[in-house]
């Protein structure tokens, strides 16, 4: 049974600037909960309880959000404001949280070594920091189970249009269905290049050996260490599988990506879905 998760948040956030030069993009709100903690829970509900953060001397405050806030749940406390008061002590209580820091940001891959030693000799599940997608079972429960079947590393993949292949990872599925093995990796592929429509989102469970091939240092063309180089070099040693989830894909790393994910989760909140759906009706009239 997988137990640990690395989440990588050492990027520079760079396509959501100047809103991430002081706030971590992982830290943003959809709706009123941040979109790291979505994840967070995600995991744990799976049974992942023991979660590593790879940070950076920026991105403190991430450890904040899971640390315990004894001033703030003191004046909850004292304004009777209980049920914000255990939502607010929950958060730092939610896993087994570990931070290591990434020194510089060198690449997705380059994080993931980081968090070699407090991971070991075992496989763990990798998540980006802005990979939401809300599907049932979960992401984390669908790759857990393809696991369970093979036992190898498993990258979680999606159908997007082909026209924008040139936008992601793209792999290349040995047979059809929704778990395949991979033959390719490529990143970032021209619509004409591309092997499959079959896009990589950010979620993956990692067999050791994946922290092998990041330390042969596999360099993209602009020196960055990347998950999807060591793993290309893996394949060549041990089968890797897809895992096609379909769900809403929410990637809040972008802007529009993100506004999509609060209108998504609003809709299903039924606080607010129904004030929502009037303000965006009176917008599309006008
Ligand atoms: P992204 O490319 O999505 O994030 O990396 P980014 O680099 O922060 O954002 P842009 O592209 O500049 O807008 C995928 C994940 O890997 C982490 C990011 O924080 C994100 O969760 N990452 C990336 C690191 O931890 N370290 C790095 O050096 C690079």
């Amino acid at each position: 049974m997988i137990k640990k998760a690395i989440i990588p948040v050492g990027g520079l956030g760079t396509r959501f600037l100047p809103a991430t030069k002081v706030v971590p993009k992982e830290l943003f709100p959809v709706l009123n909960k941040p979109v790291i903690q979505y994840l967070v829970e995600e995991l744990v509900d799976a049974g992942v309880n023991d979660i590593v953060f790879v940070i950076n001397k920026e991105k403190e405050s991430i450890r904040e959000h899971f640390s315990p806030n004894k001033k703030l749940e003191n004046i909850l406390e004292k304004r009777e404001k209980n049920d914000i008061l255990e939502g607010v002590k929950r958060t730092a209580s939610l896993a087994n949280f570990s931070y290591v820091e990434q020194s510089e940001p060198l690449g997705d891959g380059h994080a993931i070594l980081c968090a070699k030693d407090e991971i070991g000799n075992e496989p763990c599940v990798v998540i980006f920091g802005d990979t939401l997608v809300d599907t049932t079972p979960s992401m984390v429960k669908q790759m857990l189970e393809v696991y369970e079947q093979h036992e190898a590393s498993i990258i979680s993949v999606m159908k997007i249009p082909k026209k924008d292949t040139a936008s992601y990872g793209i792999v290349s599925p040995r047979e059809d269905g929704k778990i395949f093995e991979i033959v390719d990796l490529v990143e970032k592929p021209e619509p004409e290049k591309a092997p499959s429509n079959l896009a990589i989102i950010g979620s993956y469970i990692i067999t050791p050996s994946v922290f092998e091939e990041l330390m042969k240092n596999p360099s993209s063309i602009d020196g960055e260490i990347r998950l999807i180089d060591g793993l290309n070099l893996l394949k060549e040693k041990e089968k890797i599988f897809g895992c096609e989830i379909q769900g809403e894909w929410l990637d809040t790393g972008t802007v529009l990506g993100w506004l999509k994910a609060n209108i998504h989760m609003a809709m299903k909140n039924e606080n607010i879905s129904e004030d929502l759906k009037e303000y965006l009706k009176n917008i599309l009239q006008t």
